[in-house]
C-alpha cells in the first residue's frame, strides 16, 4: 500500500534534521491547543475577534474594570476544565523523553496543557491561567481551575488578585525569558508550532535561532504557515495534532 502524501517529503526532511539534532526547542502558540478545543487569538472566530485587546488584556483594562477582565479569564479558565492535551502535545512529551535535558518547550500559551500532557522543561513566556498574582503583596498562587468569582481578593493582604499572565504593555518574567533565550541559543533545531509569530519578544526567538552561530534548523508546523522563507528550513503544513505524531513516528522509525 502506498501511504505517501504531500506531507511525506517535508516530514522526511524534518525527521532527518531531528535525528541529527543534539538539542531541540519547540516554540508553541495557541494553534497547538486548537484541536483540544482552546480558542486561538487571530484565526476566524478567535478570541481577538470577539474582544478588544485593550478591554481585557492590558494593565489599564484591569485598573478600569477588574470584574470585566476577570469574567473574560474566568470563561477561559472554565473552558480549561473541559479540555485535555491532544496528540500534538503528547508528541512533545515523546520528544522530551528522547532528548531529555537537551529539550525544552517555550510556550506563549497560558492553558497549562503542556504540563498536563507531561512535559517538564517548559518556559511559559506569557504566564499560566492556573495562577493568580496579588496586585498588592505580589504573592503568586497556583489556584488550579477552582472558580474564583469576578473580583477575587488576596487572602493575605485584601488587594485584588489578577491572573498571573503577561498582558500587552507588560514585560515578560525575566527569569523565564532568560531561560528561553538560553535554550534557543543552545539548540540546533527549533520547531515553531501553531503561532502567528506576531507578538514580541516571543516571535523574536525565531530569527535569533536562525541567525545565531551556528544557526539552528527551523521547522514550522502550522495549518496555515506564515513565517518568511528565509527563516524556515522545512514547512509542515497541517494540524499539529496530526503532523507532530507523524514526525515523531518517522524520527523513531
Ligand atoms: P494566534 O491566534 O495569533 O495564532 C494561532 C496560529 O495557530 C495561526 O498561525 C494558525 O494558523 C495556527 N493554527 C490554528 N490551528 C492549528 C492547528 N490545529 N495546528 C497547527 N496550527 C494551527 O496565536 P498565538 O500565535 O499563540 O498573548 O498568539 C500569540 C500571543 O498573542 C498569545 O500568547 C496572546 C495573543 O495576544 C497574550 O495574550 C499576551
Amino acid at each position: 500500500m502506498n501511504t505517501s502524501d504531500e506531507l511525506t517529503e517535508p516530514l522526511e526532511a524534518a525527521a532527518a534534521i531531528l535525528r541529527a539534532a543534539r538539542s531541540v526547542v519547540v516554540l508553541t502558540g495557541a494553534g497547538i491547543s486548537a484541536e483540544s478545543g482552546v480558542a486561538t487569538f487571530r484565526d476566524a472566530g478567535g478570541l481577538w475577534e470577539g474582544h478588544r485587546v485593550t478591554d481585557v488584556a492590558t494593565p489599564d483594562a484591569f485598573r478600569r474594570d477588574p470584574a470585566f477582565v476577570w469574567r473574560f479569564y474566568n470563561a477561559r479558565r472554565d473552558n480549561l476544565t473541559r479540555v485535555s492535551p491532544n496528540p500534538g502535545h503528547l508528541a512533545l512529551v515523546a520528544m522530551e523523553q528522547r532528548w531529555k535535558s537537551a529539550f525544552a518547550v517555550v510556550t506563549q500559551n497560558v492553558d497549562n496543557l503542556h504540563r498536563v500532557a507531561g512535559n517538564e522543561r517548559i518556559h511559559e513566556l506569557h504566564g499560566n491561567l492556573h495562577r493568580t498574582r496579588c496586585t498588592g503583596c505580589g504573592v503568586i498562587a497556583d489556584r488550579g481551575l477552582e472558580p474564583l468569582g469576578d473580583a477575587p481578593m488576596c487572602p493575605e493582604c485584601g488587594h485584588f488578585l489578577r491572573p498571573d499572565i503577561v498582558w500587552f504593555n507588560e514585560i515578560l518574567p525575566q527569569d523565564v525569558w532568560e531561560a528561553a533565550l538560553f535554550a534557543v541559543h543552545d539548540c540546533d533545531c527549533l520547531i515553531v508550532v501553531g503561532t502567528s509569530a506576531v507578538v514580541y519578544p516571543a516571535a523574536g526567538l525565531i530569527p535569533l535561532a536562525k541567525r545565531k552561530t551556528p544557526p539552528a534548523k527551523v521547522i514550522e508546523v502550522n495549518l496555515d504557515p506564515t513565517l518568511d522563507n528565509d527563516l524556515i528550513d522545512v514547512v509542515l503544513a497541517g494540524p499539529s495534532g496530526v503532523v507532530l505524531p507523524r514526525l515523531m513516528a518517522m524520527v523513531d522509525a
